[in-house]
């Protein structure tokens, strides 16, 4: 299996990451590939390291070995400035707290990554589509303090989304929302998908949402226990 071939648009490789001292490896061994614009659900029982397979491959932590590869580049071997950009436009992540920037307004943060690269003027347009697509249209103003779980939770998925980027993650995003708001997170995540050939890998706990994926991988004690596409 050549997982550097273009077909991936992401690939991990033997990866591995431990904790402490002595180390206890956490993610043993990890490899698999997701193409561009799959929907891909990521369970497993607490601790078995969906979180921590997330960061790395998002390249929000760095794996003890192996490597991710993401649109034929090692995520890891780039300068940091590069790789903060390269991840800035190419990847969202959405978190199961919304981790909103309190002293800012939703449309404020949902700007935040385009005025990381001074975009905030040419993203401005894609955020009111944005908002109005997600039901938001009476939070632009609003502070996240102000809003209801939903709304700050659909806020972070915009937020997640503004760049446009080629992959999203997402780490339980609807842990902490109720049946409606959490359907309609699910929601949007299909869309945008269906829509934006978004490839997609969540992290959930619901059986009736990993479902919805085209494909689930499932994760024991840091290996990947089973990988299946669904039939529709
Ligand atoms: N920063 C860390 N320091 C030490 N141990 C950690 C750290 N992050 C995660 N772990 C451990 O790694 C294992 C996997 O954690 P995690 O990836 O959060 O699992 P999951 O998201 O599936 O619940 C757990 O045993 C956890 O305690
Ligand atoms: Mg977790």
């Amino acid at each position: 299996m050549n997982l550097e071939k273009t077909e991936y648009s992401i690939s991990c490789k033997n990866l591995r990451k431990s904790f402490g001292e002595p180390p206890i490896e956490v993610i043993r061994g990890v490899e698999f590939g997701l193409k561009k614009g799959e929907f891909v659900s990521l369970t497993g029982r607490s601790g078995s390291g969906k979180s921590t397979l997330l960061y790395m491959l998002s390249g929000l932590d760095e794996p003890s070995d192996g490597q991710v590869i993401l649109d034929g580049r090692n995520l890891f071997q780039m300068k940091s400035l590069e790789a903060h950009q390269f991840r800035n436009e190419r990847i969202g992540f959405v978190f199961q707290f919304h981790y909103l920037l309190p002293e800012l307004t939703a449309m404020e943060n949902v700007l935040m990554p385009a005025r990381k690269v001074n975009q905030q003027g040419l993203k401005k347009e894609y955020a009111r589509q944005l908002f109005s697509e997600f039901d938001l249209e009476n939070c632009k103003d609003k502070f996240p303090s102000q809003m209801s779980g939903g709304e700050q939770q659909r806020t972070a998925i915009a937020r997640a989304l503004i760049m446009n980027p080629s992959f999203l993650f997402a780490d339980e995003p609807t842990g902490n929302l109720d049946t409606a708001n959490g359907d309609k997170a699910m929601e949007i995540f299909g869309r945008v998908n269906r829509e934006n050939n978004t490839t997609i890998l969540f992290v959930t706990h619901d059986p009736d949402y990993a479902a919805l994926a085209h494909r689930q991988i499932r994760l024991v004690d840091g290996k990947v226990e089973s990988d299946t596409v669904q039939k529709h």
